[in-house]
């Protein structure tokens, strides 16, 4: 099924650690987008592996797998107009020297390998809701 209205967003354990879940939350609803699906766990070692299979032969694989193992993920699905392609860019860039103030990363994290959010990056990708 393609979910082109929805996109996966998760925060990570760090956005749990640094109490971020309720900014976050505010920032997705305040621009507008509905929260369709929300659940709190702990991914299991295998599920992360399947998340993130396509980067699963990066030099960072193995860390980003027990980062995101650490402790519990909030998985959410949000819908909206072109909530996809929004989402990435309130998110703002893998890489803490690109993400610009008042994006999420851009305003709480520092480092690549706790960048406290995961958001689908196409309509494709975003097929990961059902995993
Ligand atoms: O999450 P995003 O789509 O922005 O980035 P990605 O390139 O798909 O990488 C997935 C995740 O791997 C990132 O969000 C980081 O948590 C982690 N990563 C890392 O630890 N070190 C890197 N050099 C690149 C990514
Ligand atoms: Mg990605």
């Amino acid at each position: 099924m393609a979910h082109t209205k929805c996109t996966f967003i998760a925060i990570k354990p760090d956005g749990i650690q640094w109490g971020l879940i309720g900014d976050i939350i505010k920032h997705f609803e305040q621009k507008g987008f509905h929260l369709v699906g929300m659940k709190f766990l702990r991914a299991s070692k295998e599920h992360l592996k399947q998340h993130y299979v396509d980067l699963k032969d990066s030099p960072f694989f193995a860390g980003l797998v027990k980062y995101m193992n650490s402790g519990p993920v909030v998985s959410m699905v949000w819908e909206g107009l072109n909530v996809v392609k929004t989402g990435r860019v309130m998110l703002g860039k893998s890489n803490p020297a690109d993400s610009k103030p008042g994006t999420i990363r851009g305003d709480f994290y520092i480092q690549v390998g706790r960048n406290i959010i995961h958001g689908s990056d196409s309509v494709k990708s975003a097929e990961e809701i059902s995993l």
